[in-house]
């Protein structure tokens, strides 16, 4: 079973950067630089108010719009926060749940980011769920134990249908930002042993099924090293989606 082919995926985290106008310009130069992009996913994930211009924008293209992050209500008393309802309304197909940085200066847990995608699923979005251990964490000897957690509470109680659609993105929170990346050994680890979370909790069909990227520092340089691996189905890029060029040489290499 581990000769299944999935359909890798470059997705670029815009996190809190670009105007409308700069994220229009982006994407109608990262499209125009490279019109054919072969078999591969690419999103963007803009901040939530240029989500419906970019997604105008990309319209017909093989580019896809994600947003950052949702709230897990439908709507209601809830000042400041958007919905599924919202961000799907905007031209959002994909959405990020539980990026360490939300984790981190926001207060999400596993709990409210299993709300996050079951909202995500209720409202037709497919969840990006990002898991990950800290720098602590990895040192402690503890890196399996922390993503098995993620993993299992995270998205406790979904069905089978949902884990088929699902992404994962492994993204050790130490990688992050830092210029430090994961070797593609020590990622290949992880997502291997995601897998066989993944099998144990839902069986090999559907296990076999699901993306997990990677992300933490991926660079146009680093890009074609890491999607290598068997079970590095793509990345989830910060940094250097914001760069036009590093972000075209990132998609090819994983259509290559
Ligand atoms: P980075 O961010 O590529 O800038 O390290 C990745 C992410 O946070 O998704």
């Amino acid at each position: 079973m581990s000769n299944v082919r999935r359909t890798p995926m470059i997705a670029g985290n815009w996190k809190m950067n670009l105007t409308i106008a700069a994220g229009i310009e982006l994407v109608k130069t990262i499209h125009y630089s490279h019109r054919h992009p072969g078999e591969v996913d690419v999103v963007v994930a803009p901040p939530f108010t240029a989500i419906r211009a970019v997604a105008d924008t990309l319209n017909g293209s093989y580019i896809s719009v994600a947003a950052q992050n949702i709230h897990w209500e439908a709507s209601g008393a809830f000042t400041g926060e958007i919905s599924g309802v919202f961000a799907k309304d905007a031209g959002a197909d994909y959405v990020i749940i539980g990026h360490s940085e939300r984790r981190q200066y926001f207060g999400e847990t596993n709990e409210t980011v299993n709300k996050k995608v079951k909202a995500a699923f209720g409202h037709g979005l497919v969840p990006i769920v990002c898991v990950g251990e800290t720098d602590a964490e990895r040192e402690a000897g503890r890196v399996h134990a922390v993503i098995k957690t993620q993993v299992e509470e995270g998205l406790a109680g979904l069905t089978q249908e949902q884990f088929g659609k699902l992404i994962i993105a492994y993204e050790p929170v130490w990688a992050i930002g830092t210029g430090k990346t994961a070797t593609g050994e020590q990622a290949e680890e992880v997502h291997a042993s995601i897998r066989e979370l993944l099998v144990k909790l839902i069986g090999q069909e559907v296990a076999q099924k699901i993306r997990i990227l990677y992300g933490g520092s991926v660079n146009a340089k680093n890009a074609k090293e890491l999607l290598s691996f068997t079970n590095i189905d793509g990345a989830l890029v910060g940094g250097a989606s914001l760069k036009p060029q590093d972000f075209v040489e990132i998609i090819k290499s994983a259509s290559a």
